[in-house]
């Protein structure tokens, strides 16, 4: 076996540590034993050099710009499959071989979305113009309250109905958060519809169960805006471990209830450094307000005084342009041209943006490109979904990522408590 050695040039000792060849990707060095053998730790602020465990779920390639769930590419998943599958295939590792079970499982997502009826009175408490993101780290956390079994998996049925049931459960949470948000009626799940159109309906349907009347002026949901949303779905449904991943990985790894370590997942996504970020782009977007405001724009984003970021740019692991981003800019012309129209000014403003930040030296220098969030805020706009919520799309998306990583945490066997040490420099 390859291995690494490291010499303490104080003490002249030499230790050897072996290398881990991954199926793809760059190698790893094992350094698990490191402080054991050493009596030194390793300091990684941030962990960008640093993997905490062992995964099948996706790959990323960042300087490829290529993303792979469970082996297969997003372009693929995202043009063949519908969101449902694509949670299938997390959780279970298998796509549905045909159309049946592809929709058995959409049908047992639909019948699982109903919420007890005692979760409707937290809502209700929470204040008017509450942000959806924090009721539902609130919501999904009192989850674990109404499934307690699920502290406890025994086998595989057992980590089945708690993925699917969370999965299920988290549209008609945001619709609920949304609908709670604007004091408006709740609107129970139809069975009738698919996962994701049953998710507009909740949103969209005022209290009569059908459309004529909707809370957005809207007689119809269209199947393209529902292919839309599935597809923003499927792109958002795992990405191995970054903060919110890591957050549900870390919390689990104590042996809590699974749902409660999903709500730490949530509360992690919220912050505009992670899934905020599509709700702060628009923002952006409007801020700059007009094409001929960009370049100042960028040069105070330049700026290193002014901690002033663009938003829906740069990435820890791409280098390249975030191959999300460029499905989804793709989708927003497609769909533009197919009728669900875009606001073409904000989509004017963003492409400038785009174009001046990718010919400028300080981000080719730093390779910093459009990530998943840049685009996502105009196609979601476009399907009438209001800004505070996009996050819990964000949520919504993730979730069978969250189920099956955590799954994959506590089902080996070897994985341990997170505990990571300190470089202490106090008193
Ligand atoms: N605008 C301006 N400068 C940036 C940006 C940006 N968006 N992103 C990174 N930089 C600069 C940063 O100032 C630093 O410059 P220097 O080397 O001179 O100090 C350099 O690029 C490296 O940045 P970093 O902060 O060390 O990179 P990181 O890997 O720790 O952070 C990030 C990654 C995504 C938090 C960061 O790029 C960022 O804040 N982007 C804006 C927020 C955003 O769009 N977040 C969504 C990420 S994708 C969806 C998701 O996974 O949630």
């Amino acid at each position: 076996m390859a291995t690494v050695t490291l010499i303490n040039n104080e003490t002249n000792q030499k230790f050897d540590f072996d290398i881990i060849e991954c199926t793809r990707g760059p190698k790893a060095v094992n350094f698990s034993k490191l402080f054991e053998t050493t009596g030194i730790f390793s300091y990684d602020p941030g962990y960008g050099s640093t993997a905490g465990c062992e995964s099948t779920i996706s790959y990323i390639d960042g300087k490829k710009g290529e993303l792979l769930y469970k082996g297969h590419k997003i372009e693929d998943l995202v043009k063949k499959y519908k969101f449902s599958d694509v949670c299938k295939l997390l959780i279970s590792s298998e796509l549905p071989s045909n159309e049946q079970e592809s929709l058995a499982f959409d049908l047992e997502l639909r019948h699982r979305s109903f919420l007890h009826e005692g979760l409707i009175n937290l809502f209700s408490a929470l204040p008017d113009g509450a942000h959806p993101m924090a009721t539902l780290s609130s919501a999904v956390s009192v989850l674990s309250t109404l499934y307690y079994d699920h502290k406890d998996m025994e086998d595989e049925d057992d980590y089945q109905t708690m993925a699917r049931r969370i999965i299920a459960k988290i549209p008609t949470m945001v619709a609920f958060c949304y609908r709670n948000a604007v004091g408006a009626p709740f609107i129970y799940p139809d069975v009738k519809r698919s996962y994701v159109e049953n998710f507009l309906y909740m949103l969209r349907a005022y209290p009569h169960q059908r459309l004529k009347q909707t809370l957005n002026g809207e007689e119809e949901i269209t199947p393209l805006e529902v292919e839309a949303l599935d597809k923003i779905f499927t792109l958002h449904a795992d990405h191995g471990q970054n903060a919110s991943t890591t957050t549900v990985r870390n919390v689990a790894s104590t042996g809590v209830h699974p749902y409660a370590a999903i709500s730490a997942g949530i509360s992690a996504l919220w912050g505009p450094a992670h899934g905020g970020a599509n709700e702060k782009v628009l923002k952006q977007l409007n801020e700059i307000g007009d094409v001929k405001n960009v370049d100042k724009f960028i040069e105070r984003v330049k700026d290193k005084n002014d901690p002033f970021r663009l938003m829906g740019f740069g990435h820890r692991v791409y280098k390249n342009y975030d191959p999300r981003a460029r499905v989804l800019k793709s989708l927003k012309d497609e769909l533009d041209k197919k009728g669900i129209k875009m606001d073409t000014h904000l989509s004017e403003i963003a492409q400038k943006v785009e174009e001046v930040a990718l010919s400028d030296d300080y981000f080719i220098q730093r390779n910093l490109y459009p990530n998943v969030d840049f685009y996502s805020g105009i196609i979601l706009s476009a399907l009438k979904i209001p800004t505070h919520l996009f996050t819990p799309i964000f949520v919504i998306g993730r979730m069978p990522g969250w189920c099956a990583q955590l799954l994959e945490h506590i089902k080996n066997p070897h994985a341990r408590i997170t505990r990571p040490r300190q470089v202490y420099i106090g008193k």
